[in-house]
């Protein structure tokens, strides 16, 4: 028999969010004639804008002829999609970020947890508590912890606690770590980075040598002018960080699958000879490997975010979901619970109600108002006692959840 990788028996029950799946669907065929509306996982529900179905549908056009039709692509992605990101996403905003930076890939999921393959398995990593589950599982894999411990957490890792008493601010590492998950607009907690904020981690990274993971998923939620989008914005942060971007959220492409990595050319780490070493070159390298680029009709979807009709098309998206963000916050405050998040971003994260456990509220929830949320402590340890729910839904289902919370009774 062929040995298997030890790590994946380190890891907990299965993964989040199909867990959730496998308890709501077990419910919704023990009780059909219940209409459950699903908050759990940040999935989209509204079409994807016409520019890009346009666009989508332009390109499925030249593949109908052998003049235009086109087999590989790049593996990096094509220049008329890297070129628009570098520019409209970057440059525009004063970012250092050339188009050959940018890689093109299928979703940010899998490049928050790919990167580490450049990495050593020594490397030391932070990670907030709670976090986006994906960042603490492939480190898990990856080898870069001992086992976990009765709380849920492994050794190993540097958790980097974010708590409601310290108004959610990731705290600095204790000891110094060679990698740093950061995420804003925050998932879970729906919390944003201040220049500030993001300033002091660039000087933390570049005083010890560190590589900051910035997931930015989430950042077209962003409204308010005075919060800074990519981490880039701040001066150094070329030389410390890779960024992860995804059209998921922005454009709806959850199922469409398109997003993309920033690994700026001056970023370095070291080899086990102490040589600094191009993360770029490593990058390039390992995406060309193992990746065959994404589908030239989504990347031309994706191209067409960028053109005046788009951006207006998904301006009106997010601002749709900021909406029913407000709304859900507005009507959980009226019952007197602590709720925060919502504002830039497409999460709340509230305090569960009567000292609750985060899967006891999440039972509630479900079998009293057949609303879904995800448990607080699915995203780790720090979790416990909170509880996130999704803005990506219908307007009809954001009201009508918003009615059957305000009638819970406990
Ligand atoms: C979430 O609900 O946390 C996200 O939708 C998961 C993801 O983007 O993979």
């Amino acid at each position: 028999m062929a040995q298997i990788n030890d790590n994946f028996l380190k890891l907990q029950a299965g993964y989040l969010f199909p867990e959730i799946g496998r308890r709501v669907q077990a419910y919704a065929q023990a009780n059909p004639q219940h209409k459950i509306i699903r908050m759990g996982i940040g999935d989209v529900t509204e079409p994807l804008p016409p520019t890009v179905i346009q666009a989508m549908h332009a390109a499925v056009d030249e593949m109908a002829t052998r003049e235009t039709f086109r087999g590989y692509g790049p593996e990096q992605g094509y220049d008329f999609l890297r070129e628009a990101i570098a520019k409209h996403d970057f440059q525009n905003r004063g970012c250092p970020i050339a188009a050959d930076e940018i890689f093109i890939s299928d979703g940010s999921k899998c490049d928050c947890a790919n990167i580490l393959d450049i990495f050593s398995d020594q490397v030391r990593v932070a990670i907030t508590d709670p976090v986006y589950p994906v960042y603490v599982d492939s480190n898990v894999m990856a080898g870069h912890t001992g086992p976990v411990d009765a709380a849920g957490r492994y050794a190993g890792i540097e958790y980097l606690p974010v708590l409601e008493e310290n108004g959610f601010e990731v705290p600095l590492p204790q000891q110094p770590v060679d990698l740093i998950y950061l995420c804003f607009p925050n998932n879970p907690t729906g919390m944003v980075a201040t220049r500030e904020t993001l300033e002091r981690w660039v000087r933390y990274a570049q005083q010890h040598g560190s590589i900051i993971l910035f997931d930015a998923a989430y950042e077209a939620y962003i409204t308010d002018p005075a919060l800074p989008r990519s981490i880039y914005e701040i001066p150094g942060a070329d030389e410390v960080a890779i960024e992860f971007r995804s059209f998921s959220k922005t454009a709806g492409f959850t199922g469409t699958r398109c997003a993309f990595i920033v690994v700026p050319k001056k970023l370095h780490g070291r080899s086990a000879t102490g040589e600094a070493i191009s993360l770029h070159r490593l990058w390039s390298r390992r995406h060309s490997t193992k990746f065959n680029g994404v589908p030239y009709i989504i990347q031309r979807g994706a191209a067409a975010v960028y053109t005046p009709a788009g951006q207006a098309e998904v301006t009106q998206l997010i601002r749709f979901y900021l909406e029913n963000a407000r709304l859900l916050r507005e009507g959980i405050s009226q019952l007197g619970w602590r709720c925060y998040g919502g504002v830039n971003a497409p999460y709340l994260w509230l305090k569960t109600p009567a000292n609750q456990t985060s899967w006891q509220f999440f039972d509630v929830l479900l079998q009293q108002a057949h609303v879904v949320g995800t448990p607080g402590s699915g995203f780790g340890p720090a979790g416990e006692g909170y509880f996130r729910l999704s803005a990506f839904n219908s307007r009809e289902n954001v009201v009508e959840a918003i009615s059957r919370i305000q009638a819970l009774t406990f």
